[in-house]
């Protein structure tokens, strides 16, 4: 059996949730082949009082509850305890934290050990987090009912970074955001569906041709979608050379070549 790369612990009101999720597909194969690690703690567990409550009224007032500060700081300190020795992160999801992507994804698959604080209600106690969180996450701009899923998202991208959650077939390196560009749209058989052919080029057997077909397919999708991306891309005299050929080629349709010409003046511009 291989080592455990990374413990996950997870603070929550809701163990069934993270169970249940983690427990499926590629990630619950990586729990079984132990090459992931969860704990769940359930805050309650801590508890002061004989209903079990752990949430209270907000001093100031306002709607909603607050989580206790006592409740949420035991629950941390038995968590960290798990693996005292453990390069350690405990991390509070919340929309108010740094967003989430794919190089804080890599960042946090270098922790041995990381603890997801998830919060109902209208929040937590902010002397809790004073004391005990590390970090701060959101995983976008809305707002969810609570931070489970928040943490679901960040095991799920952190894991299938660690060597042996993914097998062969299921690691690609071309990926969405790993070169700083959307990925490329695919297809398998049949080379017919509802009368849509694949395109010619990924049936030519050119790897140069295909590569560059990639390439343009990329860039027309981050343009259309994540025009915040495509300002940062640079790419050099040869490439834009070999794409402003492509754009004259009937490997791309008419509207595509349209595209790839508003994408070459961008491009143009980010090399200068
Ligand atoms: N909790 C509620 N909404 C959230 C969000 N968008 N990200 C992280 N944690 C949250």
């Amino acid at each position: 059996m291989p080592d455990t790369k990374i413990h996950f612990t997870v603070l929550t009101l809701f163990e069934d949730m993270i169970r249940t999720n983690m427990g499926t597909s590629i990630m619950g194969r990586a729990l079984e082949n132990g090459i992931i690690d969860l704990n769940v703690i359930d805050i309650r567990d801590f508890s002061c009082n004989k209903h079990n409550r752990v949430d209270d009224y907000p001093y100031g007032g306002g709607a909603g509850m607050v989580m206790e500060a006592g409740p949420v700081y035991a629950a941390c300190e038995k968590a960290r305890g798990l693996f005292p020795d453990a390069k350690t992160k405990l991390i509070y999801m919340t929309p108010t934290g740094r967003t989430f992507d794919q190089d804080i994804a890599k960042e946090l698959s270098e922790t041995e050990h990381l603890i997801f604080l998830c919060g109902h209600y209208e929040g937590i106690d902010e002397r809790a987090l004073e004391l005990e969180a590390d970090d701060f996450i959101s995983i976008g701009d809305y707002v969810l009912t609570g931070g489970e899923l928040p943490a679901l998202v960040v095991m799920d991208a952190v894991s299938r970074l660690i060597p042996g959650v993914l097998n062969n077939d299921e690691s690609a390196g071309e990926e969405s955001f790993e070169n700083g560009l959307l990925e490329y749209p695919q297809y398998t058989r049949p080379e017919v569906f509802m009368d849509k052919a694949v395109p010619d080029v990924l049936l030519s057997g050119h790897h140069e041709n295909i590569a560059l077909w990639r390439l343009a397919q990329s860039l027309i999708r981050t343009d259309a979608y994540r025009a915040d991306m495509m300002e940062q891309y640079v790419t050099d005299k040869k490439t834009i050379k070999k794409l402003s050929k492509l754009s004259d080629s009937d490997m791309l349709t008419d509207k595509e070549k349209e595209a790839l010409n508003e994408i070459l003046l961008i491009l143009r511009k980010n090399a200068e």
